[in-house]
């Protein structure tokens, strides 16, 4: 007897399928983002990147007393437990730093001061705890691949400065906290994204807050996604002068070749992050490095724009910016991470309360009623 299949329909990508609510941000399809009801352009460079990742998580900014607290909280959670140090220190040193921050934080999962408790107040705790020891991770892997040793957190510095100071061994310069609130701010989090979904999915089995951030890191790691940013760069170099952007350029779209940091699945308009980036770069075009990124990207905005009509997505002027706070670009993914936990983690709560498992159906298009051969007859 054949099988009947219920006819379903397939949304190929999941495209503009809303899986669940949120409060947490809201992307516009028309060019505008905004977190927990703020509109992004109201936020950046008013606000620092803890402000936000207190509003992700308490749904409304902080007074100067609360966020005080809230800050050095962060800064005294920044440490990380002895056996994830060394764990860090015994790592290839060829392997990539996103393969090593995937490994630490579920590393992280097996020393939870909280262990099995999973109430909602431990939860919020651990969330505080994964924004604060995600950029430790990334920082103490930085220093331990070219054998430095890497500061402790000082409590004069708010928990962006200890970030800088631990990644780069020395207290932050000039315009270089502001460029990464800005930066840190702009990457904290953005709907239902793919390494979003992937955690609330994973917290979707009432599974633990790290094997929740462990399935969006991997996720982010992509370059489709959060790896855009290091491809990005490694375009920009291999484009090597100036004047050979155009026909590097229409050399890969005569290919049919996408380039990265441009499109994106809901923007229809110029992604809203894009014009702070732009400013940030622009900021620091002084530097001859910049400078030479920066004219290399408004040339080729201009020239996939006249030809697909699509525009630049965060990851195209991130990479150029985080370039100029000297983060190398295998280290732009992890950067990104260091600021997206405080989104996933809020998703991870929120989906604990939504309560519901996320789990779609497929739709069968394999064969039915094949004769089966026992293995000696095959
Ligand atoms: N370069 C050239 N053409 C592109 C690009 C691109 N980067 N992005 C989309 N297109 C074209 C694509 O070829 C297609 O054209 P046509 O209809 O003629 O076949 C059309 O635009 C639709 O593209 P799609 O890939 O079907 O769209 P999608 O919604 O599935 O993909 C995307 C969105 C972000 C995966 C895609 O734009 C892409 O691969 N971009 C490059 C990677 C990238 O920059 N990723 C970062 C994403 S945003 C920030 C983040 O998450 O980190």
């Amino acid at each position: 007897m054949a099988e009947e299949q219920t006819e379903r329909e397939v949304v190929r990508g999941l495209k503009d399928v809303a899986a669940a609510e949120t409060k947490i941000s809201y992307v516009n399809p028309m060019g505008s983002l905004y977190y927990v009801g703020y509109n992004i352009d109201d936020l950046v460079g008013r606000v620092y990147y803890a402000e936000v990742a207190y509003l992700f998580l308490y749904k409304r900014l902080p007074n100067q007393k609360e966020l005080d607290k809230f800050s050095s909280d962060l800064v005294s959670e920044m440490r990380l437990p002895k056996t994830v140090v060394e764990s860090i220190h015994s790592t290839p040193k060829n392997c990539h730093p996103m393969d090593v921050l995937r490994t630490e934080v579920s590393h992280l999962g097996e020393f939870d001061p909280e262990g099995h408790d999973f109430s909602d107040a431990a939860n919020m705790r651990r969330a505080k705890r994964l924004i604060a020891q995600v950029p430790t991770i990334v920082a103490t892997l930085y220093r331990s691949r070219n054998d430095l040793p890497v500061p402790k957190p000082r409590g004069d510095f708010t928990f962006v400065e200890n970030f800088l100071y631990m990644f780069k061994g020395s207290p932050p310069e000039g315009e270089e906290t502001g460029i990464l609130h800005r930066l840190m701010i702009l990457h904290a989090d953005h709907g239902f994204n793919a390494s979003t979904f992937a955690a609330r999915v994973t917290a979707s089995t009432n599974s633990d807050m790290y094997s929740a951030v462990t399935s969006a890191i991997g996720t982010l790691k992509g370059p489709l996604h959060g790896g855009a940013g290091e491809k990005v760069m490694e375009m920009l170099d291999g484009i090597g002068l100036e004047e050979h952007v155009e026909e590097y350029i229409k050399g890969l779209l005569d290919d049919n070749k996408k380039i990265m940091g441009f499109g994106h699945r809901v923007y229809r308009a110029e992604d809203p992050r894009t014009k702070h980036l732009r400013g940030i770069v622009e900021s620091v075009c002084h530097r001859e490095r910049t400078m030479s990124l920066c004219n290399k990207c408004i040339k080729i905005e201009q020239i996939v724009h006249d030809r697909k009509k699509i525009y630049p997505n965060l990851d195209f002027y991130a990479a150029v910016a985080m370039d100029s706070l000297g983060v190398p670009k295998d280290f732009f993914t992890p950067f990104f991470c260091s600021s997206r936990i405080s989104g996933w983690v809020s998703h991870v709560i929120e989906q604990y309360e939504d309560a519901v498992l996320l789990r779609p159906s497929s739709k069968y298009v394999g064969e039915f009623g094949r004769p089966f051969i026992p293995i000696e007859e095959r």
